[in-house]
């Protein structure tokens, strides 16, 4: 392949932060860009205590610090939202900086594991793409 690709959009949130795989893509000139960066809500992200402590000394939210977080390990984030007032509020994380040590301290926060579920186990694979597969084989 001569071309790499421009973005890989994986999951990155606060629960599954994907250190190797990040600095593997930067390094190889690949975007990364955060697949639920929220983990779409689950898992009472928002009410975290570590992140509502770094929010508030801030004066942000939650959510603020968690795409501040992303943006500053270089990822790129589009969270969903259909309020237009959360709208508003993620965009707002231009205007403050997360010390080296709250990063550090959200990097502590990784449980390691998809929020959702593993890409490698084969029971989950065969759900997902296991008719895409066959119909693959059966065209070939
Ligand atoms: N997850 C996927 O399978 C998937 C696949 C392909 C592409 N994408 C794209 O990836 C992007 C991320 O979307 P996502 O679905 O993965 O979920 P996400 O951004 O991780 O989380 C979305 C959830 O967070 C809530 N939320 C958003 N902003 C909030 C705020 N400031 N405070 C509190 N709650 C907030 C939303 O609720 P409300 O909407 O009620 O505000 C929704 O429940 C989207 O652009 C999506 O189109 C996702």
């Amino acid at each position: 392949m001569t071309t790499p690709p421009a973005v890989n959009q994986i999951e990155v949130n606060p629960w599954y932060q994907q250190s190797t795989e990040v600095a593997f893509n930067q390094s190889e000139g690949v975007r990364v860009e955060a697949w639920a960066p929220f983990a779409e809500g689950k898992h009472d992200i928002f009410k975290d205590p570590t992140l509502a402590e770094i929010a508030g000394s801030h004066q942000k939210t939650t959510g603020q610090v968690i795409l501040r977080w992303l943006l500053q390990r270089g990822i790129t984030v589009i969270p969903k939202s259909v309020h237009r007032e959360r709208m508003i509020e993620n965009i707002a994380v231009f205007d403050f900086e997360l010390t080296p040590d709250e990063m550090t301290t959200i990097t502590s926060l990784d449980r390691r594991e998809s929020q959702f579920f593993d890409h490698r186990d084969p029971v989950t694979i065969e759900q997902i793409f296991g008719s895409s597969l066959r119909q693959l084989k059966e065209d070939n």
